[in-house]
């Protein structure tokens, strides 16, 4: 067990003290954001304290960290809030539903993996990694750091997922898949493609990919 600070005062923050709070054997302690951002002092009835001072006021020795943030810019904010908390020299903890079907045990820190997900057996997941609810990754996958899979993702067997991708809702992907880098899969699209470039975008079915980068797309 563990007292946890949550990084983060929006919906999501709000939903990792919920689930933190109903299932998991983690304390939630505070929130913290930038001093920029504070709105107000207390965010579900605990502190709202600035990252700034974090050291000081709740110290690592003492008190871990969890920054389960949003997808935005192609998840590059929260890979450089998890790098921050990080560089203090923080642990970070991992929350994973009770609810889901887990097969593995290699999952990395800052990772929040929501209801109905079934992860099989070999597979491994890098740090900072979102699975919202209901999503499928099949045997053998692989997914590196700072990857996002809102709901309902089919991922199947042998799949290799770069760094910073993003799976929208309902998307499939054939077995033995390579996704590169910063993929962006649209909700809905059915990637049957064997390979995907970094930073490209794939709409569709069959998947198509798109003119632009996902690096030129607001997300
Ligand atoms: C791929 C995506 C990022 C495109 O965003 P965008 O560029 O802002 O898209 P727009 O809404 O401006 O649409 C541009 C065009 O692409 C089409 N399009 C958008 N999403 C599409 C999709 N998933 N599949 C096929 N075509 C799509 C639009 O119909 C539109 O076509 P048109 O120019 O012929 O009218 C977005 O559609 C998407 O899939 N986001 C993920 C949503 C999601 O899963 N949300 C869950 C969050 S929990």
């Amino acid at each position: 067990m563990a007292k946890v600070v949550i990084f983060g005062t929006e919906l999501v923050a709000e939903l990792a003290h919920y689930y933190l709070t109903n299932d998991s054997e983690h304390d939630v302690v505070a929130f913290t954001v930038n001093k920029q951002y504070i709105k107000s002092d207390r965010f579900c009835e605990l502190p709202v304290v600035p990252f700034e001072e974090i050291e000081t006021l709740y110290p690592k020795a003492e008190f871990k960290m969890f920054a389960p943030l949003s997808e935005r810019k192609m998840n590059e904010v929260r890979a450089t809030v998890y790098g921050e908390i990080k560089a203090l020299g923080y642990e970070m903890i991992s929350y994973v539903s009770s609810k889901a079907t887990v097969l593995t045990d290699q999952i990395g820190d800052n990772c929040f993996i929501l209801e109905d997900n079934t992860i099989q057996p070999f597979v491994k997941i890098g740090n900072d990694v979102v699975l919202w609810s209901g999503n499928h990754i099949g045997h053998h996958g692989e997914i590196k750091d700072h990857v996002y899979f809102t709901s309902h993702v089919v991922l199947s067997g042998r799949c290799i997922v770069g760094a910073y991708s993003f799976f929208g809702v309902n998307a499939t992907i054939r077995d033995g898949c390579e996704i590169g880098e910063g993929t962006l899969v649209a909700m809905g699209a059915n990637v049957t493609k064997q390979k995907t470039e970094p930073w490209s975008i794939w709409k569709g079915n069959p998947a198509k990919a798109a003119a632009i980068s996902s690096k030129d797309i607001d997300l």
